[in-house]
């Protein structure tokens, strides 16, 4: 059923993709303020055509506020926005051909499906028989064919998204803003939203801008992620480079479940030291350095071995690893291990670490110090 009914929906997909005018977006020194509060500074980014880009941070680092100031929802206090050539820094939304897609999806609750869908193109005062066919082409790409004459309370959580989806591909925009779009879902429809989100992106070939504070929905959908502390871009790059090689403390932090393991000492003579820990270290820099390892990089050997030695904290079965916390002098370690690991809370233990996968950190700035 289901190997039947895709290739036809990819086929519908594939032309609506070739009816779309998908164009690059960028930022170019956007700052702003509320008042005395200064909420993205200096942000520039040039989202590339079709490309799928994912604002990542925490909440209230200033995310849905650039989304707003691509859209045209509120004004940047600096700097400009481009929609392909143009400059649309003081364009109302409506002429901006960017399509929002938002958290709590603003669908009409006296509308049906149909109509909810069929919205923009309604108010385009389009012609009767071409509003009709062209929901009925991107309902089906969606998958809501079925569901045309239905009410939003009448539908789950995960169709009223693709409704509101399907609302957004029709107006074929030029670039699409989506706010979170699957935080409202259960954990469960959320893996599966992401999934037909990321094979639909492919499909439209549209360029998207997708804001979120979920790691794992930046690295599974983004080409690239753009990670934001406190309305400064911090990093954009593949989610592949943001996880190998993080540009400073902040990002290397940010990415990863359990996080990466931060150790204070000291570097000098090429090599970095702590209480319990010692190894070579390839940079010229001299004085206090934070050390950076994730926990699967890291292996339990016996305690005379390994470039640090410690005590086994708690032992964690996660189901296909395990998780051991080691007191490493002071500070605290994390080692992913297989899940048949069965050693003693309180025993002795060395931690090898993979040489190549180690970072060096200023203290003072968070900046990578890196390796030759
Ligand atoms: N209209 C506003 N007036 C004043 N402060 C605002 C307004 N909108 C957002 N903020 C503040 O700007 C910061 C960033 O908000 P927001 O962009 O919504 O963050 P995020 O989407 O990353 O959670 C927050 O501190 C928020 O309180
Ligand atoms: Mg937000």
């Amino acid at each position: 059923m289901t190997d039947m009914h895709m290739p036809a929906a990819d086929a519908r997909l594939g032309q609506i993709a070739a009816s779309q005018h998908s164009k690059s977006v960028s930022l170019r020194n956007v700052g702003k303020t509320f008042g005395e509060t200064r909420v993205l500074r200096d942000l520039t980014l040039d989202v590339h055509a079709g490309e799928f880009l994912v604002l990542l941070g925490e909440s209230g680092c200033g995310k849905t506020t650039a989304l707003r100031i691509i859209a045209g929802l509120e004004s940047a206090t600096e700097g400009t926005v481009h929609v392909g050539e143009r400059d649309v820094t003081n364009d109302l939304p409506r002429d901006r051909d960017v399509a929002m897609v938002f958290q709590s999806y603003a669908l009409y609750p006296h509308k049906t499906v149909f109509e909810n869908i069929a919205y923009p193109l309604i108010v385009r005062k389009r012609a009767k028989g071409e509003i009709e066919a062209a929901v009925r082409e991107v309902a089906a790409s969606v998958q809501l064919e079925p569901l045309l004459t239905r009410y939003p309370r009448q539908l789950s959580g995960g169709q009223r998204q693709r409704v509101a989806l399907a609302r957004a591909i029709i107006r074929r925009p030029a670039a699409f803003l989506m706010d979170e779009p699957l935080s409202n879902l259960d954990a469960k429809l959320r893996g599966h939203m992401r999934a037909e989100l990321k094979h639909m992106q492919h499909e439209l070939d549209i360029t998207t801008i997708y804001v979120t504070h979920d790691q794992i929905e930046a690295m599974t959908l983004a080409h690239r992620v753009a990670l934001i502390d406190k309305g400064v871009l911090q990093q954009l790059d593949t989610p592949a480079r943001i996880y190998s090689d993080p540009a400073n403390l902040f990002v290397a932090g940010f990415i990863g479940s359990p996080p990466m393991n931060f150790l204070r000492g000291t570097l000098g003579g090429h090599r970095f030291e702590a209480q319990d820990l010692s190894l070579a270290a390839d940079v010229d820099h001299r004085g206090d350095a934070t050390l950076g390892v994730r926990p699967e990089e890291c292996a339990l050997v016996a305690a005379s071995e390994g470039e640090m030695r410690g005590r086994i904290y708690s032992v964690e079965l996660i189901g296909d690893h395990s998780l051991v916390t080691l007191n490493v002098g002071e500070q605290k370690v994390i080692v992913k291990v297989s899940n048949m690991f069965a050693g003693e809370i309180g025993s002795e233990a060395g931690v090898r670490v993979n040489r190549e996968r180690i970072y060096f950190f200023d203290q003072q700035t968070g900046q990578r110090i890196r390796q030759k």
